[in-house]
């Protein structure tokens, strides 16, 4: 009952172009068990008030939402958007109408390379690392890696912030430098540094087993030369 009538108050502050039909149906069978049918959350999910378009994209395309279990492991990027395509467009065009927020930014990775290092190894090293893989942020805080992130999640991310991320307002970065922030990491994504074998840890335990490793790999070449030098001698 106060559910049916919390619907009908979503509804009634919806524009008349909302998709609210297909939109409505994914949201409540796949978010409103958690962030309440009017979007204002409860025990199980915060309010969505204020997340607009990019909040509710950034969120359901990096399969971060829908979470399976409320506040367990939902800081964590998906290994795949749990949503169709479909269904990710319809529930971010009915969030963002029903609680307006941010718009997607819009963003093409044709700027400048260089200003975008310059911009990142200002504002986003010392959490992701500079080489991309992420790092700990804390006792229990973790940077993502940014190898998966689209050009339009990155730009999403800077604006919304996300968990223990700062949110970067316009001032701060405005759309030109998210154009070279995003020609940046998008350049960065074929070079070596996501090359290598896949130690997620990161840090330098990791870093030191890259060089126990290679330092094992040059003695044993050494030695097989060696080794072969001995019988051609004999
Ligand atoms: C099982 C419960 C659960 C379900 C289902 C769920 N969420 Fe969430 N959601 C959460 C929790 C808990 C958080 C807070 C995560 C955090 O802060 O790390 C959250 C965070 C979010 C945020 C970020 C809010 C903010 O203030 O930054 C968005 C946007 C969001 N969810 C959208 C959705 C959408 C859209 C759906 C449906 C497709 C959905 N969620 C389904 C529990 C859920
Ligand atoms: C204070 C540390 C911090 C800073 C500074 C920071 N980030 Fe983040 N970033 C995080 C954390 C923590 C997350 C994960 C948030 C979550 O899922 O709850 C994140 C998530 C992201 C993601 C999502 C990655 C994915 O695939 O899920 C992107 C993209 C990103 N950050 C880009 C940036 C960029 C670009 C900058 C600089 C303009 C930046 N961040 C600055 C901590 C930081």
């Amino acid at each position: 009952m106060l559910a049916a009538f919390l619907v009908a108050a979503a509804f009634a502050s919806l524009p008349p172009d909302a998709p609210r039909g297909a939109g409505l149906d994914v949201y409540t069978s796949y978010c409103a068990s958690c962030h309440g049918a009017d979007l204002r959350g409860g025990p199980k999910g915060p309010s969505l008030r204020g997340v607009g378009a990019a909040g509710a994209d950034f969120w359901v395309s990096t399969g971060r939402m829908p979470a399976a279990v409320p506040w367990l492991q939902v800081a964590h990027r998906g290994q795949q958007p749990y949503l169709t395509p479909e269904q990710q467009d319809l529930v971010v065009r009915y969030v963002a109408s029903a609680a307006p927020g941010p718009p997607i930014p819009r963003v093409i990775a044709n700027g400048d390379r260089e200003r975008g290092r310059a911009l990142f190894e200002q504002n986003c090293m010392h959490c992701h690392g500079a080489d991309m893989r992420g790092g700990s942020i804390g006792r229990v805080d973790w940077a993502p890696s940014l190898d998966r992130a689209t050009v339009t999640q990155v730009a999403e991310a800077i604006r919304i912030g996300p968990g223990q991320m700062p949110r970067f307002s316009a001032h701060q970065i405005d759309g030109a430098a998210l154009d070279d922030v995003a020609t940046y990491l998008t350049s960065m994504r074929g070079s070596t540094h996501f090359v290598g074998f896949p130690i997620r840890a990161g840090g330098a335990v990791p870093e030191g087993l890259y060089g126990w490793l290679a330092a094992a790999a040059l003695a044993f070449f050494a030695f097989a030369f060696w080794s072969g030098d001995e019988k051609r001698d004999t």
